[in-house]
């Protein structure tokens, strides 16, 4: 699907933008999980997350849903011999490989062609170290599981990966013992803090966590809207007039686009900022400014990952060179996001070089537009989309389907 996208001098609006995909993929599986039944209110309806959902319905749960609401009833006692199609979704099949992994069933994991291409090596060698039985396929999906009796260990990971943190940390509920995990940095704790209200035993010190096996209880979640998701309407406004986006997830560990938004220059606001369901949120609001060039490194990476396209795009009309670095995680993304970023700014009339790690970006007042590849990865095609809206004569996007992996409204909220 080819979606063409009209420039504007200025956009304001206010915005509710669909739920965190991060919270709604562990909502489902934990609760999936879990004994007893969780309403999980302003979920992600999208294809990420109905991998989740079609997955955990094959080994057993209930899951039903009306709207943005579902409902799921856990199942302790996993089917075995059951294959799960996670479909564009690293997030389902690394998590799932590390919960299923301890449960005592045989189950084939696989995907789509991006997924099957990602590294999958780096859970199914800690998971391998704990005792479970994995078999990658040349290091990646198809992932196949056996039974297997896990004992904890104390694991550390070389990169700052959520999903391989989580894997770890799902395994050692099964696991005899405490397993502990350490990361390089801080990665998004999502999966710490729905395990802690659902009653497991868990504790988090720094950049090491630590658990023990445990049953989970179901509980309810209100899932906040994604903050990356909101980012591209940020964007929007820091570029090109004023965005209000509301009731958005500011866990910590998510937010470092507002660091780089301090670093560039943006003028933003945070309102109404409350906790609900142990997580943070706020109101957004961001306001037309001038951008000037950024370093962006280091820790800060980890919290705003999925974002750093859209950072290199905000470079892109920013005063100055830019460059990221630190950033290698790109290139195993749904596509090697470096090079995508690269030829997206590049197709609007942008001067982005890529480097081994990240990118140098050559800010310009004006980007011209034109056609842009999404590279069948939504991130990409979004960032694109803003790119063309910001643009002189704006452009289209090729292959946008893939939207729908997050945010299948974009369009319909863009226009
Ligand atoms: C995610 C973690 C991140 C992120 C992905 C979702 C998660 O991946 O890029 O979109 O839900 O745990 P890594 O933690 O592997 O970098």
């Amino acid at each position: 699907m080819t979606v063409e996208v009209k420039n504007r001098d200025c956009f304001e609006g206010e915005f509710s933008l669909p739920g965190d995909k991060s919270v709604t993929h562990r909502a489902v599986m934990l609760n999936g999980a879990a004994s007893g039944e969780a309403v999980v209110s302003g979920a992600l309806i999208a294809e990420d997350c109905l991998s989740t959902c079609n997955c955990l319905r094959k080994l057993g749960a209930r899951i039903e849903r009306e709207g943005d609401t579902v409902f799921v009833r856990g199942c302790e006692d996993f089917r075995s011999g059951v294959e799960l199609d996670c479909g564009n979704s690293g997030t389902t099949m690394r998590l799932l490989t590390g919960l299923l992994s301890g449960k005592g069933i045989e189950a084939k994991l696989y995907g789509d062609p991006s997924l099957s291409s990602r590294p999958m090596r780096r859970v199914a060698e800690p998971l391998l170290e704990l005792g479970a039985r994995v078999e990658t396929t040349d290091g990646c999906a198809p992932l196949r599981l056996f039974p297997a009796s896990l004992t904890g260990k104390r694991l550390k990971t070389s990169v700052a990966s959520a999903q391989i943190k989580s894997a770890i940390l799902l395994a050692g509920l099964s696991a005899e013992g405490v397993t502990t995990v350490e990361e390089p940095s801080l990665s998004r704790d999502h999966t710490e803090r729905m395990l802690v209200a659902m009653g497991a035993k868990i504790k988090t010190d720094g950049l090491c966590s630590s658990v023990e096996k445990s049953a989970l209880k179901a509980i309810d979640v209100s899932v906040p809207a994604d903050i990356s998701s909101a980012a591209y309407f940020m964007a929007l406004g820091a570029l090109k007039g004023k965005t209000l986006c509301k009731n958005v997830g500011v866990n910590p560990t998510r937010i470092g686009i507002l660091t780089a938004f301090e670093r560039l220059g943006v003028k933003f606001t945070l309102k109404n900022r409350c906790v609900s369901g142990g997580e943070e949120r706020a109101d957004i609001l961001v306001e037309r400014s001038h951008l000037k060039a950024i370093e962006l490194g280091g820790d800060v990476i980890p919290t705003l990952i999925d974002e750093l396209p859209l950072i290199a795009l905000l470079c892109a009309f920013a005063e100055g060179e830019s460059r990221i670095y630190g950033a290698k995680e790109l290139r195993v993304k749904e596509s090697d996001r470096i090079t995508a970023t690269t030829e997206m700014i590049n197709a609007l009339g942008g001067d982005c070089r890529e480097t081994e790690d990240g990118f140098v970006i050559r800010g310009k007042k004006k980007l011209a537009g034109g056609t842009v590849e999404s590279f069948l990865d939504h991130r990409i095609a979004m960032t694109g989309a803003v790119g063309l809206a910001a643009s002189e004569k704006g452009g289209e996007i090729l292959r946008a389907e893939c939207c729908g992996i997050s945010f299948p409204d974009f369009f319909e909220k863009l226009s």
